[in-house]
C-alpha cells in the first residue's frame, strides 16, 4: 500500500499551519460534517486513530466489567484490545470460510449469557452481511458495532457499510482507503451517544478546546467524568477533507486493479480470491489470494518468491487468539477453523493507486511461473 497523496492535500495542509490554529478546531468540525454526509449516518466524531474511536464505542455503549464482547479473531488485533481496555471480555468468533467476515451463525456459536455486544469487522474491505447479525442482536438486546476500519468506500445493499450499526468506527492509517497520516472517526445515528465520545475524547471537559481557545474570556470549564485525549488535529482534518473529496475515484481504481488481478490469474488451479458478496461491494482494501493445497508451492513459498521479485506482499489477516497477549487468556471456545485455515493460507498483493500496469505484470508473472513450477 502507498497513500495517494498530492498537491492539493499539501495546499490544505499549508493554509492551516498558516491559520495558526493546529490542533483540533474548525477543520475538525468540517471533516466530521463531510464525513457524516458522505457515510450518510447522523453524527461523526473525529479521533485520532479507529483503535481509539473502538474504545469510545464501547464505552458509549456502556460496556464494562462482567460484560462479554463477541469479535472476530480473524482481525487486526486492535478490535479485541479495545474490549479489554474497558474490563470486558473479548469472546472469538469464527467466519465465514468464503468472505473471511463474521456471520450471524459465527456469532451465534459464541454468545454467553453475558453478551452484551459484538464487533462486527468489514475485512479488508468486504461488507459484512448485517441484516441477519442484526436480526440475531435485536433479539439478545447486544450492541453491533461495527469495526469498519478497512470499510469506507463499501457498500452494503447499496448503502455505505457502518449504517446499519449501533456505532461505527473508521481508520484514516495509511494503510487504510482514506488518511490523515494516524487518525479515525465514530459514527452514529444517536445523538447522546456522539455528544457523550464528543466530550470524552477531550477529557471530558464541558467547554471544547476551540471554544476555550477561541474565547478572550474563556469560560470555567468542569470535567463531568475521567476522559482521554483521543482528539484529531486540524492538519490531519484538512488532509482528511481532500482525500474524502477523492473517494470515489481512490476506489474505482481499486476495483480496476483487483479486477485486473482476477483476470490475469483466473487460469492458475489452486488459488482463490477475495470477490464481492452477493450483497454488496467491497473497496478491495485488502486484494487476498487463498493459497489452496492444490497449487504447487505453499503461501510461504509464494511469499519468498515474490520478495525475491522485489515485490512487498503481506501475509492474510492475523489471528488474535493465537498472539500471546490472548493465548493464555478465557476468550471462549467457539471454534476457529475458518479462521486458522484463512489465516494460515491467504497473501494480500499489491494493491495502490498508482500502481502501473508493469508492476502488476510482475506480479503476475512471478505467481504464473511458481504456478508452472518454475523453481526459484
Ligand atoms: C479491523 C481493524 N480495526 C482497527 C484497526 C486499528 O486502526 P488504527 O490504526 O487507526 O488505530 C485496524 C488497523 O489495521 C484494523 O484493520
Amino acid at each position: 500500500m502507498k497513500p495517494w497523496l498530492g498537491d492539493e492535500e499539501a495546499q490544505a495542509l499549508a493554509e492551516v499551519v498558516a491559520s495558526g490554529w493546529v490542533a483540533q478546531g474548525p477543520k475538525v468540525k468540517a471533516f466530521e460534517s463531510d464525513f457524516s454526509a458522505a457515510q450518510e449516518v447522523r453524527h461523526a466524531v473525529a479521533t485520532s486513530s479507529c483503535t481509539t474511536a473502538l474504545h469510545l464505542a464501547l464505552i458509549v455503549a456502556g460496556i464494562g466489567p462482567g460484560d462479554d464482547v463477541v469479535v472476530p479473531s480473524l482481525s487486526f488485533i486492535a478490535t479485541a484490545n479495545a474490549v479489554t481496555y474497558v474490563g470486558a471480555r473479548p469472546v472469538f468468533c469464527d467466519v465465514d470460510p468464503v468472505t473471511g467476515n463474521v456471520t450471524a451463525e459465527t456469532i451465534h456459536a459464541a454468545l454467553t449469557l453475558d453478551t452484551r455486544a459484538v464487533i462486527v469487522v468489514d475485512q479488508g474491505g468486504v461488507p459484512v452481511d448485517l441484516d441477519p447479525i442484526r436480526e440475531l442482536c435485536d433479539r439478545h438486546e447486544i450492541t453491533v458495532i461495527e469495526d469498519a476500519a478497512c470499510g469506507v468506500g463499501s457498500q452494503y445493499k447499496g448503502r455505505p457499510v457502518g449504517t446499519g450499526a449501533d456505532v461505527s468506527v473508521w481508520s484514516f492509517h495509511p494503510r487504510k482507503i482514506l488518511t490523515t497520516g494516524e487518525g479515525g472517526m465514530l459514527t452514529t445515528n444517536r445523538a447522546d451517544w456522539a455528544a457523550r465520545a464528543r466530550t470524552l475524547r477531550e477529557h471530558s471537559m464541558s467547554v471544547s478546546a476551540t471554544d476555550r481557545h477561541g474565547s478572550l474570556l474563556a469560560p470555567p470549564e468542569v470535567y463531568l467524568e475521567i476522559g482521554f485525549n483521543y482528539r484529531m488535529t486540524d492538519l490531519q482534518a484538512a488532509v482528511g477533507i481532500v482525500q474524502l473529496r477523492r473517494l470515489a475515484e481512490i476506489v474505482e481504481r481499486r476495483r480496476e486493479i483487483a479486477a485486473a488481478y482476477v483476470a490475469g490469474l483466473a487460469g492458475l488451479k489452486g488459488l482463490r480470491f477475495v470477490a464481492d458478496p452477493p450483497y454488496g461491494t467491497s473497496n478491495f482494501q485488502s486484494f487476498w489470494v487463498e493459497v489452496l493445497p492444490g497449487f504447487p508451492v505453499s503461501r510461504e513459498e509464494l511469499l519468498a518468491r515474490l520478495a525475491d521479485a522485489g515485490i512487498s506482499a503481506r501475509r492474510g489477516i492475523m489471528a488474535a487468539h493465537r498472539q500471546p497477549a490472548y493465548r493464555w487468556r478465557d476468550t471462549g471456545n467457539a471454534g476457529l477453523q475458518h479462521t486458522e485455515r484463512l489465516t494460515d493460507r491467504t497473501l494480500i498483493l499489491p494493491v495502490f493507486h498508482e500502481l502501473d500496469t508493469v508492476s502488476m505484470n510482475r506480479v503476475m508473472n512471478t505467481i504464473h511461473a511458481a504456478a508452472n513450477g518454475v523453481g526459484r
